[in-house]
C-alpha cells in the first residue's frame, strides 16, 4: 500500500449526526476492520461511529470524557440495539490493558488537547493499547485550516509529518485531506474546516 493516497471521504464529517463516518464505513468495507474484532473509539462523541461498528459485529469499546455525550450515545445504542461498551475516561489514562485492541479510533479526540506534551501522553498510551500490527485510524484539523494563521503554535494542527512524530512505532498506510464549511450555528471566524484522515499501523 503507498503512503499518501488519497482516502475517499464525504465533505461532511459532522460528528453529532447519527451517521458514521465515510472513512471508518471503508474500515469495514476494505476488511481492515472485521467482524469480532476489538476497537476502541476514543472521544467517540455521540456513539455513531461505535454504533455502527457494532452492528457490523465488532467488539466495541468507547471512551469519552463528557459524561453527557456518552449518555446520549448509549441511549443512540438501546434505540439501534446495539451493545457498545461506553466509559467515562481521559484519552490521556486510557483504562484498558496492554495490546487489548486491534484497531482504534481517534477521530477527532487527540486534536482538542492543546499543548504537545498532552498529545505525546495520549499518543504513547493509544501505542500501549494497540496489538502489533494494529491499526490507527486518526483524523484531526492541519495547517491548512484557516484558523492555523491565527495560532500557528497551536499543536493541534497538524500535517501527516507532525502526527508520525508523535507515533514512531507505526507506519502510515494512508492519509487524505478533508474540507467542509463552517455551520452558522458554529459562530466560526473561519468559513472552513481543513483536517486530514491517516490510517496508520503499529510495526510488528
Ligand atoms: C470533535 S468530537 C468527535 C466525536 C467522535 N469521535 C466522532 O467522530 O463522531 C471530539 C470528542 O472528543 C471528546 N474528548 C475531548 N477531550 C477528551 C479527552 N481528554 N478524553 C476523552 N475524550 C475527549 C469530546 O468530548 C468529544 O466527544
Amino acid at each position: 500500500m503507498n503512503n499518501n493516497e488519497t482516502i475517499p471521504v464525504e465533505e461532511n464529517v459532522a460528528w453529532k449526526s447519527e451517521k458514521p463516518n465515510d472513512v471508518v464505513v471503508s474500515l469495514i468495507e476494505s476488511k481492515i476492520v472485521n467482524p469480532g474484532d476489538k476497537i476502541l473509539d476514543e472521544g467517540c462523541g455521540f456513539g455513531a461511529n461505535s454504533n455502527f461498528l457494532a452492528s457490523e459485529g465488532v467488539k466495541v469499546s468507547a471512551i469519552n470524557i463528557k459524561y453527557s455525550e456518552l449518555q446520549e450515545a448509549r441511549n443512540r445504542a438501546n434505540t439501534l440495539g446495539v451493545k457498545v461498551n461506553y466509559d467515562q475516561a481521559d484519552v490521556m489514562e486510557l483504562p484498558f490493558r496492554d495490546e487489548e485492541f486491534d484497531t482504534v479510533l481517534d477521530i477527532g479526540c487527540t486534536h482538542m488537547l492543546e499543548t504537545q506534551s498532552d498529545q505525546i501522553i495520549a499518543a504513547r498510551e493509544t501505542t500501549r493499547v494497540l496489538k502489533p500490527g494494529g491499526y490507527l485510524l486518526y483524523f484531526g484539523f492541519n495547517k491548512n485550516h484557516p484558523a492555523f494563521q491565527r495560532d500557528p503554535d497551536s499543536p493541534r494542527f497538524r500535517n501527516v509529518e507532525d502526527v508520525q512524530v508523535i507515533y514512531p512505532k507505526f507506519s502510515v498506510i494512508r492519509s487524505g485531506e478533508v474540507r467542509w464549511e463552517t455551520k452558522p450555528e458554529e459562530n466560526s471566524l473561519d468559513p472552513e474546516h481543513v483536517g486530514t484522515f491517516i490510517l496508520l499501523q503499529k510495526k510488528e
